[in-house]
């Protein structure tokens, strides 16, 4: 058993109460390697940014669970080597079982999501508790984040259109028989690089996809039925045109890709919304990068040249996002 104090590593229940009353989110952003933890780490000591560094089972089973956890360990060291020490959250993202969220907390992750959104609400209910009850109860409390509502794209299970939203109605009650200490609720976002169908946008003089907005109405409605609780938004990649475009013209194909605007990313982070994951935004800046040097320098072949400057650019796209989106920048 490893606890995360050990690691240098913190919980999200400060770090949530003061982005909620503060107006900003903290920036969950995932990782596999080591460029994207050093990119993240980077861009969070420079901002002075709180971070989630988030461990999704895919990333588990690419990189090893025990390198990842000594990565997390490397990254409260890189933070203070960079000269400022920032909070600095171990997470496991969308756990789907018991026994993956205690074997993560065994292993000195500081924050665990279950992932009960595909159950019925029952079970999602009993699951969620389960977890809340197993990580509250440890030496060093192991906040947890559920989910109500499901969102499409990983999490595309459910036909219904109208069930994919949250239902305000059911989250004081989800809240208190499970004890949560955060919820992801789902507005409109969705995983991925393909947020919505073209249908369901409108398209600007470019042809570019606009898609429908956020459903701020139902964000209201939960924050008026849980005042100052944390709300989670999964699905919060804006797929910056420019990426999609360099990862075309270098041979690429994504055809109908299509974010959050960063405007309305924004408007949800000056809410009780005070985590903001992002994960498709990273692939896309990096994989840009990688891509357009395969093409215009095609002798190299050294591993550094090409994902080195893939890292800069995703340090770069991130120290943005905490300034100028998620407004996390300076709360450290
Ligand atoms: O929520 C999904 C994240 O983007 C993680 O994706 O399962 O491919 O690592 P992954
Ligand atoms: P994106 O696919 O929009 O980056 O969302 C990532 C996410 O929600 C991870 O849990
Ligand atoms: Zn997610």
């Amino acid at each position: 058993m490893t606890s995360y104090k050990e690691l240098g590593l913190v919980n999200t229940k400060d770090i949530f109460k003061k982005a909620v009353s503060g107006g900003y989110a903290i920036p969950a952003y995932n990782f596999n390697n080591m460029e994207q933890m050093q990119a993240i780490i980077m861009a969070c000591v420079e901002t002075k940014s709180p971070v989630i560094l988030q461990v999704s089972a895919g990333a588990r089973k690419y990189a090893n669970q025990n390198i990842l956890k000594n990565m997390a360990r490397g990254a409260v060291e890189y933070a203070h080597e960079l000269g400022y020490d920032i909070p600095i959250v171990l997470h496991l993202d969308h756990g789907d079982s018991f026994e993956i969220c205690k074997d993560c907390i065994e292993t000195g992750f500081s924050s665990v999501m279950i992932d009960g959104s595909h159950f019925s609400y029952e079970e999602n209910v009993a699951l969620t508790k389960k977890v809340c009850e197993f990580a509250h109860s440890q030496k060093d409390y192991i906040t947890v984040e559920g989910e109500l509502g499901v969102l499409a794209g990983v999490e595309d299970d459910v036909s219904s259109e109208h069930s994919h939203y949250t239902q305000p109605s059911e989250v004081v009650d989800f809240v208190s028989k499970t004890k949560v200490d955060s919820l992801a609720i789902s507005i409109g976002t969705s995983h991925g690089r393909a947020k919505f169908k073209p249908d369901q946008c409108t398209r600007d003089a470019n042809g570019i996809l606009i898609p429908p907005p956020l459903r701020f109405d139902i964000l209201e409605e939960v924050e008026k039925q849980i005042p100052g609780f944390p709300i989670v938004l999964h699905g919060s990649s804006s797929v910056p045109i420019e990426y999609v475009h360099m990862i075309e013209k270098f041979g690429g194909k994504l055809t109908d890709s299509v974010g959050i605007p960063e405007e309305q990313l924004r408007k949800a982070a000056k809410s009780a919304v005070c985590k903001i994951n992002i994960d498709s935004d990273g692939r896309l800046a990096m994989t840009a990068i990688i891509r357009k040097i395969l093409v215009e320098q095609p002798d190299e072949f050294d591993p550094r040249k090409l994902i080195g400057p893939a890292r800069d650019e995703l340090k770069k796209l991130y120290a943005h996002k905490n300034q100028n989106v998620l407004g996390s920048a300076g709360q450290a």
